[in-house]
């Protein structure tokens, strides 16, 4: 007897749309809405153009927030939207209270806020707190005001080296490139102190020592928080306290973006006192208001550091986004990653893309070992598949994960973006050498044949990167109906994720024997027990089925002797 499971003209759960999760007794069950809540991160620059300019903005996401509701997610992580000249794609606020005009207004954010509440999906906006930018106000006075300025505290200004100050204070480079330091003219034109900036010379860091930046921040989160929103993701979370004296590194190799180097600006113990003062802020609201620390640390073990009880609630796993397609290694990160976090009590998080990295889908199309920063497209079908079941991996692990607009279309990096379209600051810096951000940004098909594929309201109009022919099949349109597209598989997914009490919930996994190359395990609730199963190897392999099958990645087919996992392919089941 051959059956196909996991048939594809089979929806493998109702079509109807999960009621919101967002009932206070809810949350309260699960012990905060947070702990196994599924985020989706917008990326406004390249989600969906309100007005035509070819650029995304608020009020085209708002449209867009029924479509979230549908997916099955619980809340979406915005990307900055704040006033900004956009060196670094509005991760340089100039001001953290006003949108910038081109995503529209604060009353179009407040009415983005209450619409999303009201459809039961959660807003986090992104928090930027190491460094301004350039323009923002404080910076520009301290440049006006030249030395002696008191505004000149707030950041680091040194005297440079060398006989005229013509050697940078020390020998730090910048993450995209280059030296770390910027030296500045004073008010009469003569070369005068240099500012420190780990990323682009247009984002002078914050000297989180000086008190006006800890109280000008817990004023910024307060007006957020009175906003409505309901958390932060804290950007280079691990980057706002100094070591003292700034002391030389020595000679390194040029740092990584997403590094995990021990470094003197990286991780230092004092970032800690700034989380737990937030913390208490966050607590002052009513409905667990959440942080969420973008924090590249060596381990995951000093990851775990950012949320103990006292401090944010969530951190990325970033060590879970940089494992390969490996059993083993996906095996020991899973592992490694929920013993961390059980000591402090706070949720495991799983990514897998992100604005800052190359897609999974591309990722996994290309041998292992390339990084997180790909030129190459691969092998497409190959990294569709995997791309597909890592998915179903990560969203069978308890705690929370989070989903990167785009990756429930399958969408693949695209790695021949001309150059002269190219916006990454870091791309364009001296020695720079993560600059392919913009392969991840490009703006989503939703609909239609000819670009910017209902990104923007007229067809044929612009888009801010050009969207390759072939994303005309891979649109929300073309997908939605389709069992088979990667679209109705997020919504499938996520939608048994909240029929299914045992998966998102609990701190552990129990491993079950299984082939080489093959993961398997077991959750167990109350209301009934759960297995994943996920094939890693580029081959069949037949294994005795678990249990019922409520999903798979891939076609499953059960023989006389088993279930056959079909290569690169994740499976759950009901026991
Ligand atoms: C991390 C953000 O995700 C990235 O996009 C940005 O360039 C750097 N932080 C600097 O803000």
């Amino acid at each position: 007897m051959t059956q196909n499971l996991a048939d594809a003209s089979r929806p493998a759960v109702p079509a109807a749309v999960p009621a919101a999760r967002t009932t206070a007794a809810n949350d309260a069950a699960r012990g905060g809405w947070w702990r196994d809540a599924v985020i989706y991160q917008v990326y406004p620059r390249s989600f969906a153009d309100g007005n035509g300019d070819g650029m995304g903005d608020l009020p085209g996401i708002r449209a867009r927030l029924p479509y979230l509701r549908d997916l099955g997610v619980d809340a979406v992580w915005l990307s900055p939207f704040y006033a900004s000249p956009q060196a670094d794609a509005g991760y340089d606020v100039a001001d953290y209270r006003a949108v910038d005009p081109m995503f529209g207004t604060l009353l179009d954010a407040d009415a983005l806020i209450r619409d999303a509440h009201d459809l039961g999906l959660r807003i986090i906006v992104d928090l930027v707190p190491n460094h301004s930018s350039d323009q923002h106000e404080w910076f520009q006075r301290a440049l006006r005001e030249g030395p002696g300025s008191p505004l000149r505290e707030r950041y680091h200004f040194r005297p440079g080296k060398g006989e005229d100050g013509e050697l940078p204070p020390n020998d730090w480079e910048s993450i995209f490139g280059g030296p770390a330091w910027t030296r500045t003219a004073d008010p009469d034109g003569t070369p005068g102190d240099w500012y420190l900036h780990l990323f682009a010379p247009e984002q002078p860091d914050f000297n989180w020592d000086n008190p006006a930046v800890a109280d000008e921040f817990r004023s910024i989160l307060r007006f957020w928080l009175d906003m409505g929103v309901d958390g932060f993701r804290i950007d280079v979370a691990h980057g706002l306290v100094k070591a003292p004296g700034l002391p030389d590194l020595g000679s390194h190799d040029q740092l990584k973006l997403l590094g995990n180097d021990v470094m003197p600006f990286f991780d230092q113990d004092g970032v800690h006192a700034i989380y737990r003062s937030w913390r208490q802020i966050l607590d002052e609201y009513p409905g667990a208001r959440i942080g969420v620390a973008e924090a590249w640390t060596p381990t995951v073990q000093r990851t775990a550091n950012y949320v103990r009880p006292d401090e944010l609630h969530q951190a990325f796993n970033f060590q879970y986004l940089g494992t390969g397609w490996d059993a083993d290694a996906l095996r020991e990160v899973i592992d490694v990653s929920l013993d961390s976090m059980r000591p402090v009590q706070a949720p495991t998080t799983w990514v897998l893309s992100n604005h800052d990295v190359t897609r999974h889908a591309t990722r996994f199309a290309n041998p292992p070992g390339l990084g997180t920063q790909i030129r190459t497209a691969g092998d497409r079908v190959l990294g569709l598949r995997r791309a597909r079941a890592a998915t179903l991996l990560m969203l069978a692990l308890p705690g929370s994960a989070y989903i990167y607009q785009g990756e429930e279309l399958g969408l693949p990096d695209v790695t021949d973006l001309p150059d002269e379209v190219r916006q990454d600051p870091s791309f364009f810096r001296q020695a720079g050498q993560d600059g392919f951000r913009d392969g991840c940004r490009v703006p989503i098909p939703w609909s239609g044949t000819e670009a910017p594929y209902g990104f923007g309201p007229n067809p044929g109009g612009p888009s801010w990167l050009p969207q390759p022919a072939e994303w005309a099949g891979l649109s929300v349109e073309v997908q939605t109906g389709d069992p088979t597209s990667t679209l109705e598989l997020y919504r499938s997914a996520l939608a048994v994720r909240r029929a299914q009490p045992a998966l998102g919930a609990g701190t552990g996994v129990e491993w079950l024997p299984a082939p080489a190359g093959v993961l398997a395990f077991r959750r167990d609730a109350a209301e009934g027990s759960f297995v994943c199963t996920a094939n890693t190897t580029g081959e069949p392999v037949l294994i005795p089925a678990p249990g019922r099958m409520l999903l798979s990645s891939a076609e499953a087919v059960e023989t006389e002797n088993g279930v056959e996992l079909p290569a690169d392919s994740t499976a759950w089941w009901a026991v």
